[in-house]
């Protein structure tokens, strides 16, 4: 029986790992994390991250031959391939501070591996990584190995939150890259009989091992670029009294250009993109390709624009000052069926409309009050590291209370902002919330998910991003 361990049992060891089991009954797989309360999490009722149809998959192969456990070192040294999916965050001090990745988990991994092993290993990188991390790597494990052979390929995972177990089930593709040497396609050859007892072949893509580390780091960024050229354009739109969603859809008419990632919005979030342009970003620079760095910072640059653009609507809109006054943010993770808070633009917006001493009332149905005041509280790039190493009691937050309904957030609230775009926003009874508002009542919605004309005929004064404008705030324009 093939033994597969996985280092790190988070967004996308987790998921990943449970598929692999479901699919491939004779591997046994074993996620292994140093922290106690996700692996304890993983093993009860209330799994530690929320992802449609997780629940299930876990259900049908746990105990059986997916099984999950603190003891790293054991599983490690009986596994035949090791995963490492551990997280990867930006730098926040020393050389690259705000731009490198941090390696010092994956590092800490690799040493674990080499002293705990006792026979040959396939070790994967499924962290998304800097380009050649898997040579650095490959120097670790050889120069502790004993003798012993590691091969190690680089496995880039390009689930997306939300959809992962449907992204797992049905890849676009999914990506070996491996040392062209007789070892090293041996090794790529494992990996893709995994795949395939569910992944067709010609979606099973081998390639060299930069060209993988690469991929994934150039794939994010394409993603996000998109997003921030239609947020571009949706600053453009409301200029000029365009309507972003028409113009979306005419350039995703075209073929080459397609429908997806077309949404204006508050801006992307989550773990990857920002992290991964910025790793991106530094890899240039490194190189001396400041063009190309610039080129891409521009992306991320776009997307702290269009945050900010949001606020300053905000306040601009509620006569120059928030102050006092109560919003209610409806969301905060960063995008709808996910828990998962991290960079996502509920932050800076919450903390911009603080900066003007708003009173913040929130809402999301996945998010603990806990993580959203942690959220609140922490210094960027802080978020990606583990808890212990999180700055301790939340403080400053105490213009923020945490509700557990959306009617409740919007009482006497002057305003909703809305930042994710949960379904359950676009059915709630906005008659029922406005008359439970103040008056004027504004609806600001950062996902475009409401109907605006709707929502006007029964009173509300809406800005939408990349909208026509309401006449109210076409008065008052916002300065990004
Ligand atoms: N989240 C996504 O959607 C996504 C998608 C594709 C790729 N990635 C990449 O995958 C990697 C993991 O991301 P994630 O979102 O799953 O991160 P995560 O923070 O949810 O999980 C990482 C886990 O690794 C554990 N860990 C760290 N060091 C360890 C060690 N030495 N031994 C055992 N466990 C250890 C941590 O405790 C944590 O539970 C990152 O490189 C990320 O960029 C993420």
């Amino acid at each position: 029986m093939v033994k597969i361990c996985c280092i790190g049992a988070g967004y996308v060891g987790g998921p990943t790992m449970a598929v692999i089991a479901l699919k491939c009954p004779s591997i046994r797989v074993v996620v292994v994390d140093i922290s106690a309360p996700r692996i304890n999490a993983w093993n009860s009722d209330q799994l530690p991250i929320y992802e449609p149809g997780l629940e299930d998959v876990v259900k049908q192969c746990r105990g059986k031959n997916l099984f999950f456990s603190t003891d790293v070192e054991k599983h490690v040294r009986e596994a035949d391939i090791v995963f490492v999916s551990v997280n990867t965050p930006t730098k926040t001090q020393g050389l690259g501070a705000g731009k490198a990745a941090d390696l010092t988990y994956w590092e800490s991994a690799a040493r674990m591996i080499a002293d705990v092993s006792e026979s040959d290993k396939i070790v994967v990188e499924k962290s998304t990584v800097p380009v050649k991390t898997a040579e650095a790597i490959e120097k670790i494990l050889t120069h502790n190995s004993k003798g012993i052979n590691f091969q190690i390929l680089s496995n880039p995972e390009f689930l997306a939150e939300g959809t992962a177990i449907q992204d797992l089930f049905n890849p676009d593709r999914v990506l070996i890259g491996g040392r062209e040497t007789p070892g090293g396609q041996k090794a790529v050859q494992a990996l893709k009989d995994v795949y395939a007892h569910w992944v067709p072949e010609d979606r099973i893509l081998a390639t060299n091992l930069w060209s993988a580390e690469l991929s994934k780091l150039a794939a994010n960024a394409f993603l996000a670029q998109r997003i921030s050229s239609v947020n571009a354009i949706s600053a453009l739109c409301e200029a000029t009294g365009a309507n972003v969603t028409q113009v979306s859809h005419a350039i995703g008419k075209d073929t080459r250009i397609g429908p997806k990632f077309l949404n204006a919005s508050v801006g992307f979030g989550g773990s990857c993109f920002q992290k991964d342009i910025l790793n991106l970003v530094y890899i240039c620079e490194c190189n001396g390709l400041h063009e190309v760095a610039n080129y891409w910072k521009q992306v991320i640059k776009i997307n702290d624009y269009q945050k900010n653009r949001f606020v300053n609507r905000v306040v601009s809109s509620m006569f120059n000052t928030v102050s006092g006054k109560k919003i209610a943010i409806l969301g905060f993770a960063f995008k709808k069926d996910t828990g998962d808070t991290r960079e996502t633009p509920a932050i800076d917006v919450c903390k911009g409309l603080l900066g003007d001493k708003a009173q913040l009332t929130i809402y999301d149905p996945q998010v603990t009050e806990d993580q959203i005041r942690r959220d609140l509280a922490m210094r960027k790039f802080d978020w990606d590291h583990p808890t212990h190493l999180q700055p301790l009691s939340p403080t400053a937050t105490k213009e923020v209370s945490v509700c557990w309904d959306a009617y409740e957030a919007a009482k006497d609230a002057h305003a909703i902002c809305i930042l994710t775009e949960w379904d359950e926003f676009k059915s709630l009874d906005y008659q029922k919330i406005y008359n439970a508002m103040r008056k004027p009542a504004f609806v600001f919605d950062g996902r475009n998910i409401v109907d605006v004309e709707k929502l006007r005929e029964i009173g509300f004064i809406v800005y939408s991003i990349g909208k026509p404008l309401d006449p109210w705030l076409k008065d008052m324009p916002a300065v990004a």
